[in-house]
Formats: structure tokens, sequence, C-alpha cells
């Protein structure tokens, strides 16, 4: 059988650089060679978005997004997660069986008690509907960036419990996630992240993403001071666009004090422009008929809730729920 792939982002803000390298792209890379799902992961994105209208727009927004960077809707199941109910029932089934110490281990958990957040029972169940979202549908690989690994582990974990238990009825899936990237630093060097406030955003105007680039920080070295290029944020966001050819000539000019930190922000800014430009346009295109981008999600929906109800009905046989 074809391998599955399933991932998703929530809707929670426009994504940004990091978004689109860490993960993103990688479901527009693999499409043609996994039967892929993408979801757009409203109910998480719930945790955090409180205010209707921004929400719908949202999941408009990141629909867009996601037909504007390349994915094909004829190949790819494109979804939102609240359209197809098994996800919110599976993760019921599993939180009869996860204990709360293992989730209290959780990364973005213990980052929330330690920020001193209110945390919701959303947000600390957050990894179980996770993981309701990958089993539903067998899947092989989930692409992800390195932040979410745990998530991705999460699931095994718990497919692998419920086995145990319950038999055979889970596939144990992977994390892919792309080699020697890392976490992407946003503007302050900190991991870009929407919650940061450092993000260069994808589909920005040319002015919001100027702006963005321009801020980076960096030391105080004059332009013709040797720089070190690997502890520059600005030259971790050039090897993003640059060839390694490019790169290494990038690297000599830091390296000889043959550059500002100024010139190396406007080279930065021509290579995010340059490259994001075609996507743009067609996102514009799109934008113009959002009726279709709604009938995809529609679709995908339909097409998703099959194979998902068809999981639930072995799941429910499992745990003699039928009668
Ligand atoms: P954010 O931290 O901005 O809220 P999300 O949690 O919505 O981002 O992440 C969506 C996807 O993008 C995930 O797969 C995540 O691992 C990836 N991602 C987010 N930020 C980065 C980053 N700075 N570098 C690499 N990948 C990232
Ligand atoms: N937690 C992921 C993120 O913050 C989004 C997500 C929800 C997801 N469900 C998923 C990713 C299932 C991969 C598979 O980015």
């Amino acid at each position: 059988m074809e391998k599955r792939l399933l991932s998703g982002v929530k809707p929670t803000n426009r994504p940004h650089l990091g978004n689109y390298f860490g993960a993103m792209r990688q479901f527009v890379d693999l499409q043609d060679k996994y039967k892929t799902f993408i979801m757009i992961a409203d109910y998480h994105a719930l945790n955090i978005i409180k205010e209707k209208d921004q929400m719908s727009q949202n999941i408009l927004d990141i629909a867009l997004d996601y037909l504007a960077i390349g994915l094909d809707p004829k190949k790819v199941i494109i979804f939102k997660q609240s359209d197809v109910s098994a996800h919110t029932e599976l993760t019921w089934i599993f939180d009869t069986l996860v204990p709360m110490p293992f989730l209290m281990r959780a990364h973005a958990y213990k980052d929330a008690l330690a920020k001193d957040k209110e945390i919701s029972v959303g947000t600390f169940n957050y990894p179980v509907l996770m993981a309701a979202d990958i089993l539903l549908y067998d899947t092989d690989i989930v692409p992800v960036g390195q932040d979410q690994k745990q998530h991705v582990e999460y699931a095994r974990d718990i497919a692998l419990k419920y086995n145990n238990q319950f038999g055979d009825i889970f596939k144990l899936p992977e994390p892919f996630i792309v080699k020697d990237l890392g976490i992407i630093p946003g503007t302050d060097g900190q991991k870009m992240s929407k919650s940061y406030k450092n993000t260069i955003p994808l589909f920005g105007t040319d002015e919001e993403i100027k702006k963005a680039v321009m801020g980076i920080i960096t030391d105080s070295k004059e332009a013709d001071e040797p720089k070190d290029p690997e502890a520059c944020n600005i030259f971790a966001l050039h090897k993003l666009f640059l060839s390694k050819e490019e790169q290494d000539a990038l690297r000599q000019r830091y390296l000889k004090g043959d550059i500002s930190y100024k010139e190396s922000k406007e080279m930065l800014l021509s290579e995010i422009i340059k490259f994001i430009e075609p996507m743009r346009q067609r996102r514009l295109k799109l934008a113009q008929n959002i009726n279709k981008v709604k009938k995809i999600l529609k679709n995908g929906a339909k097409k998703a809730e099959a194979i998902a109800n068809k999981k639930m009905d072995q799941v429910k046989e499992s745990v003699g729920l039928v009668i």
C-alpha cells in the first residue's frame, strides 16, 4: 500500500519562514511520494485564539497558504481538523488510557508552567489530540520541525500502549525532520515563533518583511571588522536561500570584514522577496475565489472522514463499545 504522510499547522497567526522551511515546504516536496493528508489544526488553535472572526479568518488564510506554496488538492487531502469529528472522539478514548504524569513531561506544558501561564485542559491534552490526528490515518511519516518531535513520539507511545491493551489497531508513525536544518532563528536569535514576535512572515508585504529583516539583532561590529558568520542571525537565514558556493563566498566576506550587517540584511531581504514572489502571486489569485478554497476543504473533509470513521469503527470494536 502507498505510504501515508500526515501533517498540519495551527491557524494561530501568519506563517513565517520557520514554519515554511521547518515543515510546510516538506509537505509540498513529498506530496508526490506519499498519500498525503494536510490538516488545518483548528481545534489545536482554539487553545490560543478566542476571537470568532479571527479564527475563521486564520483558517481561510492558512488554506490559501497551503495552496499558494504548491499543495495540489487533486493529489493531497487538505482538510480542517474540526470537520472530522473522529479526531475528538479518538482523543477521548486515548484520554481514558493516558496517565497524567506522562503528559506532564511534555515540553510545551512544562514551558507554559514555567511561564506561569494559565493552562487550559485543552493545552494539557494537546499531545493526545495530536496523536489522534496522526493515528486515525495509519500515518507512516509526519513531517514537522524539530520542536514537534516530542509530539510525534507521544503519538508512537500512545499507539504502543493502545495496541498492547486492545490489539494491533494503530500503525507507529515516524517523524520526518529535515537534517541539519535545526531550529530557524527569529529576528532576536531565539526560535522563530508566532509566540515571540520575532518572525519574518512568509506572505508579508515588502514593507513588513523589510521591517523584520532590518530589525534582526546583531552585535555592534563595524562594517570593516571581521565577523563570525556562525554566530550571526542574518547568516543563519541566508543559508535557507543561498547555494553552498554562495554561502561560502558570503562566509569569506564575513571573515574578512568585507561586509556590514546592513548590507547583509539588504541582501537577505532581496533573497526572501525573490523566493516568495511566485507563491505570493499564486496566493493573490487564489484569494479572488474563496468559495473554491472552501470547496476544496469540504471535499478534503469528506475524504478524510471516510478513512477516519472506518478507523473509529475498529477502535470502538476493539474496546468493546460495539454490542
Ligand atoms: P510557532 O512556534 O510559530 O507557533 P507552530 O508550532 O505552529 O509554530 O509550528 C508549525 C510547524 O512549523 C511545526 O512543524 C514546527 O515544528 C515548525 N516550526 C515552527 N517554528 C520553527 C522554527 N523556528 N524552525 C523550524 N521549524 C519550525
Ligand atoms: N502541533 C503541531 C504544531 O504546532 C500542529 C499539529 C496538530 C500537527 N496536529 C498535528 C502536526 C498532526 C503534525 C501532525 O505545529
